[in-house]
């Protein structure tokens, strides 16, 4: 049996979320105070009967791996380990290189902590860490925020952490590998870090793979000295701070955003624990993903120079297209359109006072942080005092840049009351009327959604079975063949198409595609990781059918002219819902109608494009009767 389902056999969803939520029977349920939002009354229940949970304050639900997830923040794969070892069924005996990869990992951090007790040590008791435990002093830390984060100091010398951990057994070569010396061409090594304050940098489970090391005094450059990328250690996917931010997150429903160590450390001393920070990188999409699991509420703590706001801003980006969206249909006087994606995130942000990181302030007055961060703002309005600054608002071209900078984020709010206010609000300080603004946004709107119909759509689903059968198909044959993509991407290029993109696929076949060609790149990845079991079995049952008794020849066919039908079928909707667009804005003597004819004309020529490789593809009489 598969494991994943061998192990909800065993398991009893009630007694395990039992040991974590207290609960209480309910009819033929149990229900409890949900851990996942603050409650007072309970509204998380557990569904004995279909072995599943569902909280009806905060909407989150699932199975017994997914309440895992949550509770602990960790991925599907983390969660089967921990459930299997808890069921005692084996999982998959991992493959050499897989077991090579992590026993590998294993002892990077294995060395990583030999050399966090080696450096903390050192700051604590060490006479030439003098100036390093006053440095600390100096900046507000106390000696219990020192042992939380385990802060160290590294020593004034080339090889000292070298011969140290030479003399635990550790090779120079692993050294090196973790980060920690680093190698010359001519082959001599030394101490990455020296007469630093070391702060460890931990994964979300509280391992440390990382270091980054501040200098004491001023005049030494640089400021931070981080490690570099090694197996065990990436950047733009870590967040300081997080393995202890984790539960106060969740209980505030909210997580900070803060911009460095210090950021983290000292509001953290001061009882503001829900804080975290990306390693002086802009906001990534690994970042948000990982706190999404926690909280949907997030406050951005700004810098207010000009380069912090802009890396903000871009990271907003970011956030705007990684985070869950609830889906809409947009209407049309016609009828439907399509689906526009509202943010399921509320994001604020609080400009920090001039030349005041957090911690400064929190050391001058803890209650001014929690006022700071209490009045921050919805992202919107915070957005558009930025845009008053950039643009004249007295000028019309001013206003109309100001609109459509603001108009994306208009639409990612859910709630439509609290829409038409800020549209409100907006079109009053900009002195135009609300109505005119609403009109720009339905117009966007609109146009949006019928750009999108080929893309991400996932309501679209239900309506479209044939498409469904037709995608399963080709997913299955690019699966069982895999030589086959190159080749059909070669012929598609040659007649001036595009190659296979994920917008070939229009329903749920869209999102195993996408992680099929994730785990190509990245055989690190494991599929459970990416997509839900029931997709996983899916691709299961399709690689394991032999593949049908045709030539490689004749398979590129088959998928090429897959492929030009799919592609032939989204170009009529599209064609048509632009046509009543069309008709609309004219009526309306809507300039937009230009754009909308322009669009009309690539669609044409890509239409032609499409009939004409078609009919080279279409498989003869005689062909079709063997397949
Ligand atoms: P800041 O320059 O704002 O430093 O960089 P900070 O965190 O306020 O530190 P203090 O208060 O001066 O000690 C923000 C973050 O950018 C990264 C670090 O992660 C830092 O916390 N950074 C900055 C570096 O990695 N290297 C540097 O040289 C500077
Ligand atoms: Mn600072």
């Amino acid at each position: 049996m598969d494991p994943v389902e061998e192990i909800k056999l065993r398991l009893d969803i009630t007694e395990y979320i039992g040991r974590h939520v207290n609960l209480k029977k309910s009819g033929r349920n149990f229900k409890g105070l949900c851990p996942f939002h603050q409650e007072k009354t309970p509204s998380f229940y557990v569904f004995p009967e279909s072995q599943s949970w569902h909280c009806f304050g905060c909407d989150r639900g699932g199975d017994i791996y997914s309440f895992l997830m949550e509770f602990n923040g960790i991925n599907f794969r983390t969660a089967l380990e921990e459930l299997a070892r808890a069921a005692g069924v084996e999982l998959r005996p991992r493959t050499p290189e897989e077991l090579e990869a992590e026993s590998e990992a294993d002892r990077l951090r294995h060395v990583m902590e030999m050399a966090t007790d080696y450096y903390h040590t050192l700051l604590l008791t060490s006479p030439q860490a003098r100036d390093a435990r006053a440095y600390l002093k100096k900046r507000g830390f106390t000696r219990e925020t020192i042992e939380t984060f385990k802060l160290g100091y590294s020593l004034d010398e080339w090889h000292a952490l070298r011969s140290y951990l030479l003399d635990k057994g550790v090779s120079v070569e692993e050294q090196v590998k973790a980060g920690l010396i680093v190698q010359k061409e001519s082959g001599a090594t030394y101490d990455r870090f020296r007469n630093r304050v070391m702060i460890p940098i931990h994964d979300r489970r509280g391992r440390v793979i990382a270091f980054g090391g501040r200098v004491l005094s001023a005049e030494d450059q640089p400021k931070y000295m981080n490690s570099p990328q090694t197996p065990i250690f990436d950047k733009s996917q870590v967040l300081f701070g997080y393995h202890l931010a984790g539960r106060a997150i969740r209980e505030a429903d909210e997580a900070v955003i803060v911009e460095g160590y210090m950021d983290v450390m000292i509001p953290h001393q001061a009882g503001f624990a829900n804080i975290v920070a990306p390693m002086g990188t802009a906001l990534s999409e690994a970042h948000l993903k990982l706190l999404q699991r926690l909280t949907r509420r997030f406050v951005l703590a700004l810098d207010p120079d000009a380069a912090g706001i802009r890396a903000t801003l871009r990271g907003l980006e970011t956030a705007r297209e990684t985070l869950d969206r609830e889906w809409q249909p947009i209407f049309d006087p016609r009828g439907l359109v399509g689906y526009e994606g509202r943010l399921k995130a509320e994001i604020r942000a609080v400009m920090l006072p001039q030349g005041l990181d957090p911690d400064e302030l929190i050391l001058d007055d803890p209650q001014r942080w929690a006022s700071l961060i209490a009045q921050s703002q919805p992202i919107v309005r915070f957005y558009f005092e930025q845009l008053l600054q950039q643009e004249n608002p007295d000028e019309p071209k001013g206003k109309a840049r100001i609109i459509d900078a603001m108009l994306p984020l208009l639409r990612d709010i859910a709630d439509s009351v609290e829409r038409e206010a800020y549209i409100q609000e907006i079109a009053l300080k900009l002195g135009l009327d609300a109505q005119t603004l609403m009109d720009r946004l339905r117009a966007r709107e609109r146009a949006e959604a019928v750009r999108r119909q080929a893309a991400v759509a996932p309501q679209r689903q239900a309506l479209r079975s044939i498409d469904a059968d037709i995608e399963a198909h080709l997913l299955a044959t690019l699966m069982r063949t895999p030589e086959l993509l190159a080749r059909v991407d070669t012929l598609l290029t040659e007649c001036q198409l595009e190659p296979i993109t994920t917008n070939d696929f229009s329903t749920n076949c869209r999102y195993i595609w996408s992680a099929w060609l994730e785990i190509s790149e990245h055989p690190e990845i494991d599929l459970t990781d990416l997509l839900p079991l029931e997709q996983i079995e899916r691709i299961q049952t399709w690689v394991s059918t032999p593949p049908p008794d045709f030539t490689i020849e004749q398979l590129e066919r088959d998928v090429a002219y897959t492929v030009l039908r799919i592609r032939e079928r989204h170009l009529r909707e599209e064609h048509q819902q632009l046509n009543t667009l069309i008709i609309e804005a004219q009526n309306q003597g809507d300039v937009i109608g230009q754009q909308y004819a322009e669009a009309m004309h690539s669609l044409a020529l890509r239409k032609r494009r499409i009939q004409q490789a078609l009919s080279d593809y279409t498989p003869s009489q005689k062909k079709k009767e063997r397949l």
